[in-house]
């Protein structure tokens, strides 16, 4: 993969804090994107989505999720997760599926921790960022129209995008597009596979239950 650099750090503390991530790719070329994080004392969703990037140990693959969420389709960023019955009531409104999936990376994070290193966060915690990217749809017109209703193939729409996106990446890039491809377990086209992607459809299911966060929502 050659040498990378990730330069900085998010930083609860300070006012303002940028990261700079740069990441060989495709042979010669250097990405780089650059992250404002910050600047007041309020942290948006936004903002917290992109600071829980740093749970995930590989600078790399961060930097790869932090640029794949960049790329997001704009409906990931204010759409709610999903419009009735399922899903906690709070995520029912503007900025839900953002709330979804803050959730699923702090399901997948606590697994991952009780696993003890027998599973690997490396995969299954960019798969919880990425799995619902294209929930709406991939931004364009599709089936006619920009979606503003969820899509039922929206683990494939999200899985071809990583993929023609991380192309010349590495190989943790097809792991991170199998696991949200099989997101969706028996609602899905395909099913998990391995314990990766089946940690990642644990984070999903349990994050979406509204029983886990309280009879109020
Ligand atoms: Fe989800």
């Amino acid at each position: 993969m050659g040498v990378y650099t990730a330069i900085g750090k998010g930083d609860y503390e300070r006012q303002e804090t940028q990261v700079l991530y740069q990441v060989p790719c495709d042979g010669e070329r250097i990405a780089e994107w650059k992250i404002s994080i910050g600047g007041s004392s309020f942290m948006s969703r936004k903002d917290e989505l992109y600071q829980l990037t740093e749970h995930i140990p590989d600078p790399v693959i961060r930097a790869f999720t932090v640029y794949m969420l960049s790329q997001a389709p704009w409906h990931f960023w204010s759409q709610p997760s999903s419009a009735g019955k399922y899903h906690p009531k709070d995520e029912h409104g503007f900025e839900g599926l953002l709330l979804h999936t803050i959730r699923v990376v702090g399901v997948g994070s606590v697994i991952c921790e009780s696993a003890q290193g027998r599973l690997d966060s490396n995969i299954i915690l960019p798969a919880c960022f990425l799995h619902d990217i294209c929930r709406y749809g991939t931004g364009v017109v599709h089936r006619g129209k920009d979606s503003e209703y969820s899509v039922p193939e929206h683990p494939e729409l999200a899985s071809t995008l990583i993929r023609r996106l991380g192309n010349g990446f590495g190989s943790f890039v097809d792991d991170i597009a199998d696991a949200v491809e099989t997101h969706a377990g028996r609602w899905g086209k395909t099913a998990p596979r391995n314990e990766t992607e089946w940690a990642v459809h644990y984070a999903d299911c349990i994050a979406a239950n509204y029983h886990v966060w309280g009879a109020a929502l």
